[in-house]
């Protein structure tokens, strides 16, 4: 399948570089049309400007219907698949219901472990060294009204050296994260790994 991505994120956006880095480096069936986040000054917007991506600001602060200004744009841009790259905000529920099993997001551990409302950034990594695992890892999932529930699609363990912290295990993670989403849409568009 061709994807048409639309992308959703609010601050560094460093998978979405990820994932733009490995599109112009390989003869993939992908291409990102739209970038959209919640906040104005994120990084992410600045990346995807920066190479020619349509961007868009929506937030409630200034828009009444963040889901149906969501969809217009990815409706205008022909989107057929949403990556959440760090995206901060709940997905509206007309949102899920337009694009259902077509959201997927990236969790920096191996869910279903340590995922779930309050668990994101450095609170998973601390939550995981707390509990003195051997491994964490990163998992990307289909998207659905509850937190981190939606069906795996892909996971990458991380072996927890015995001196890693929260900051260090994020550090190795993200690297992984790096990989793993590209690698996943990529499955995605040869029809390896099926949506439903
Ligand atoms: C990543 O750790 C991802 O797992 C989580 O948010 C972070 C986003 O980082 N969902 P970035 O904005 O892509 O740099």
């Amino acid at each position: 399948m061709k994807i048409r991505l639309g992308v959703l994120a609010s601050h560094g956006g460093s998978n979405l570089q990820a994932i733009i880095d490995q599109i112009k480096k390989e003869n993939v069936n992908i291409e990102i049309v739209a970038v959209i986040s919640n906040n104005s000054g994120s990084f992410a917007l600045k990346r995807a400007k920066s190479e020619g991506i349509n961007v868009y600001h929506i937030s409630s602060k200034t828009t009444f219907d963040v889901g149906e200004q969501i969809i217009k744009v990815f409706r205008q841009h022909q989107v057929n698949l949403i990556a959440l790259a760090g995206y901060m905000k709940k997905i509206p529920d007309s949102v899920l219901k337009k694009y259902s099993n077509r959201i997927l997001n990236i969790h920096p551990a191996l869910l279903p472990k340590y995922g779930g409302e309050g668990m994101y950034g450095m609170n998973v990594h601390e939550a995981v060294i707390n509990a003195k695992e051997e491994y964490s890892g990163v998992t990307i999932h289909l998207v659905n009204s509850k937190y981190d529930e939606g069906r795996i699609l892909n996971q990458q363990k991380v072996p927890i050296a015995k001196d890693d912290s929260a900051s260090t295990l994020a550090e190795k993670i993200l690297l992984v994260e790096h990989k793993l989403y590209f690698a996943t849409l990529k499955l995605i568009s040869e029809e390896k790994i099926m949506l439903q």
